[in-house]
């Protein structure tokens, strides 16, 4: 699939994906699991390049979930190693190509260096407004969404929110990223067909493409296809086919 035959008026502005099977892709070569995500941030900078070629204006990357510091110790440790080595060796290349880095998580969670390099990468891309790339790390939809009632329950108690006046809006601007634009299009690699926890709330109307592939083989290729794809597809959001 060529970036050509795609229709430049019906891209996508917001792409998320989870990034699934670096486990079982390293596996399959008798390697190590880090091996299959060291392969995987790979696959990140090519599909952080695919979507500023194609103009995606905004990608989500599910790089840990909150289920996943149940892992073995040594996994986690390496996934958060590999996540500082990423940032530290990509924010030039991040700042050249004008992607502005933002994340969606508990974040608390985080190892403090993590922490520390990951808010660096923040500051320093923030002006950038080629496409703003959400990494969802210790990220979890049902945290997010309690969060959100949280603060709001806690605007309610504060007298600054009325009940009556609480509205999907309400939720939306109380989420990680308050003007983050739902997805258009939700993309999981290595053949599982599940949401495990992403984005519950964001995805309601979003168009889902499942990829057999693992993530470590995903290219760019691929992301035109999905694109492809969703183009094809005719979204109705509720309304029929006639009216749209
Ligand atoms: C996705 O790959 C990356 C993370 C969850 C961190 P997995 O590590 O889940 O790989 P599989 O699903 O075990 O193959
Ligand atoms: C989802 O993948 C989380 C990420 C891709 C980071 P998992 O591999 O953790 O999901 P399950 O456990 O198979 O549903
Ligand atoms: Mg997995």
């Amino acid at each position: 699939m060529d970036i050509l035959t795609l229709d430049k008026k019906k891209i996508p502005n917001h792409i998320a994906v989870i990034m699934d099977g670096n486990g079982r892709w390293a596996k399959k070569r008798d390697l190590d699991r880090v091996e299959g995500h060291k392969e995987g941030v790979e696959a990140v900078k090519r599909t952080v390049k695919a979507c500023i070629e194609a103009d995606v204006r905004f990608l989500t990357i599910y790089a840990f979930s909150i289920e996943n510091w149940a892992r073995p110790l040594a996994e986690v440790e390496s996934l958060m190693e590999l996540m500082v080595f990423a940032l530290n060796s990509e924010i030039e290349e991040l700042n050249r190509q004008g992607v502005s880095l933002k994340t969606i998580g508990d974040i608390s969670m985080l190892p403090k260096n993590a922490k520390a390099v990951l808010q660096d990468c923040i500051d320093r891309t923030k002006n950038n407004n080629k496409l703003t790339l959400v990494v969802a790390l210790s990220y979890g939809s049902r945290w997010e969404i309690v969060e959100a009632c949280k603060k709001i329950a806690s605007n309610v108690n504060k007298g600054e929110q009325k009940i009556d006046d609480i509205c999907e809006k309400t939720l939306n601007d109380s989420m990680c990223i308050p003007d983050l634009p739902d997805p258009d299009l939700l993309i999981r690699t290595s053949g599982e067909r599940r949401l495990s926890n992403f984005l519950l709330w964001q995805l309601a109307y979003t168009e889902f493409y499942f990829i057999d592939k693992f993530w470590p083989d995903f290219q760019k290729e691929d992301l035109y296809l999905a694109i492809y794809n969703y183009q094809n597809r005719e979204r109705r959001f509720g309304k029929t086919s006639e009216q749209i």
